[in-house]
């Protein structure tokens, strides 16, 4: 492992990612010993004038942990480390500023010999990306006479279609080189989803299974029981296929369609995931259904005549010798009855007379579980069939493990240097080239959303497609999650 300094600069430091995610997944990582107190620094910037304190008090609120034996000692010494300075994202001064407090700690005499390593996380609007890298390639760097490196995390929207997105990476591309830039989605970060490879590629009862011979379709389902309170401006920009489909869950699909790489190493993995991206066919506007809850335009922040979807379902294809004819069934939606993210895979039916389907089904939050539904005979005298299931939930299976968050994982991967969970510049690429047609439609008025209630199932017009696209409703099943 590399020793010496390891500065983390928290770019945005005052603004919602950061307190909420960014200073909460390096306050766990803190508590698990991965940022020992004598190499680590971390700094929060931002344009606001605050003191040290202040920017600690903001985000103390926001760490809490169960991972640590006791976490109101470790919360102050946790924010020991922090410093804050000011300044804005497109003036020398600040990050001249900003580079000084770095060295100060790089050249102090307890700092341990060795490289000086900065990590830039921009939780940030990416309109300022461009500024914010040129800054700090001009007067951030890591002193290369120590060795070490320079890092930067950048965060979705990367731009708003491929144009923009083409713009945003040839800007920022100028400045860093590709094993400099992590580009985070944090759904790349969550359990079920990191072990979406071993279970494909290291079972014999997948992998015979997993193709067009018996697969009838996969559905990768996002669900949200609340609006989009609070974050009405941002959403209303956006909409829940840049917000959630055309980055989260195409990420997903990504991992269940893929060949299995050469190798482990990020670079084969990434080349898969984008020749999956590259297979997939254009959407037909009769595969798609856009829904927006009825009372999303009461929000003051979102515009009376918002044509927005909170709510998509789009059929993707994709056009390879393994999923010819399957339908990949995106699904999203906010404000809807449950929250709950899961990948649903249906198999074919088995000949003869027609019983319930097969479906492996993972659950990737809350409550993470793997089941499987099978057919069995009924239990007692009786001979007669039920659906019943072979059940993997991990907070039985696994009691004593606490499940990392995505960000908490996906920032020690950064620090580690390992880009296996993040999204490379022709995956981003690929991704925009799918949905940019389409997105471009919703934007021009063309395609327009169907009013749905908040708190029901989304427009019945989403079932019906799912229906046409060949899932088959099991009615009368239902899945209880063991409880302890
Ligand atoms: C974010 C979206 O990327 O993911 C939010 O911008 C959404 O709209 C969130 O609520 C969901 O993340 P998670 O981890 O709670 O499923």
């Amino acid at each position: 492992p590399e020793i010496g300094c390891l500065s983390i600069i928290v770019l945005g430091a005052s603004g919602d990612l950061a307190k909420k995610k960014t200073f909460p997944a390096l306050f766990h990582l803190y508590c698990q010993g991965f940022l020992p107190p004598n190499e680590v620094h971390i700094f929060g910037y931002a344009r606001t004038k605050i003191s040290d304190d202040e920017l600690r008090n903001r985000i103390r609120g926001y760490l809490v942990s169960e991972r640590s034996a006791s976490p109101s000692k470790d919360v102050s010494k946790f924010l020991q480390l922090i410093k804050y300075v000011s300044g804005s994202y497109d003036a020398a001064e600040g990050f001249q500023m900003l580079d000084k407090e770095i060295s100060k700690h790089e050249t102090s005499k307890n700092s341990l010999e060795g490289s000086s390593r900065r990590l830039f996380y921009l939780a940030l609007p990416p309109s300022v990306y461009p500024s914010v890298c040129r800054m700090i390639r001009r007067y951030c760097m890591n002193k290369s006479n120590l060795g070490g490196w320079t890092r930067i995390v950048v965060e979705k929207p990367f731009g708003r279609d491929l144009g923009s997105a083409e713009e945003l990476s040839s800007q920022i591309g100028e400045l860093f080189d590709e094993p400099q830039i992590y580009r985070i989605d944090h759904y790349l970060g969550k359990e079920l989803v990191q072990n979406l490879l071993v279970l494909r590629f290291a079972n014999r009862f997948f992998l015979p299974l997993w193709n067009r011979d018996n697969i009838d379709n996969v559905q990768i389902v996002f669900r949200e029981d609340f609006g989009t309170e609070g974050r009405g401006g941002y959403f209303d920009e956006y909409g829940i296929i840049r917000d959630i489909i055309q980055n989260h869950l195409l990420q997903v699909l990504c991992l269940v369609a893929m060949e299995k790489p050469v190798s482990l190493k990020p670079e084969h993995i990434r080349d898969e995931k984008v020749k999956v991206l590259q297979s997939v066919l254009p959407i037909k506007d009769e595969e798609v259904v856009l829904g927006q809850y009825e009372g999303y335009r009461d929000d003051p922040t979102v515009p009376d005549h918002s044509n927005t979807p909170t709510f998509a379902t789009v059929i993707l294809r994709i056009h390879n010798e393994r999923w010819e004819g399957v339908p990949f069934i995106l699904k999203a939606g906010k404000a809807l009855n449950s929250r709950k993210a899961e990948i649903r895979v249906q198999f074919k039916d088995v000949p003869g007379k027609k019983q319930g389907r097969n479906e492996f089904v993972i659950r990737l939050q809350p409550s993470e579980a793997m089941y499987m539904k099978l057919m069995v005979k009924q239990p007692g005298l009786e001979m007669s069939t039920v659906q019943s299931e072979l059940d993997l939930s991990y907070r039985q299976r696994y009691q004593s493990v606490t499940i990392p968050e995505a960000y908490e994982r996906l920032i020690l991967d950064t620090i580690r240097g390992d880009q296996q969970h993040f999204v490379r510049r022709d995956e981003l690429k690929a991704a925009w080239e799918i949905f940019t047609p389409l997105l471009h439609r919703i934007d021009n008025g063309e395609m327009k959303p169907i009013p749905y209630q908040a708190g029901s199932r989304g427009p019945a017009e989403a079932d019906e497609l799912l229906e046409k696209a060949g899932y088959v409703q099991t009615h009368g099943y239902i899945w209880i999650p063991p409880t302890l």
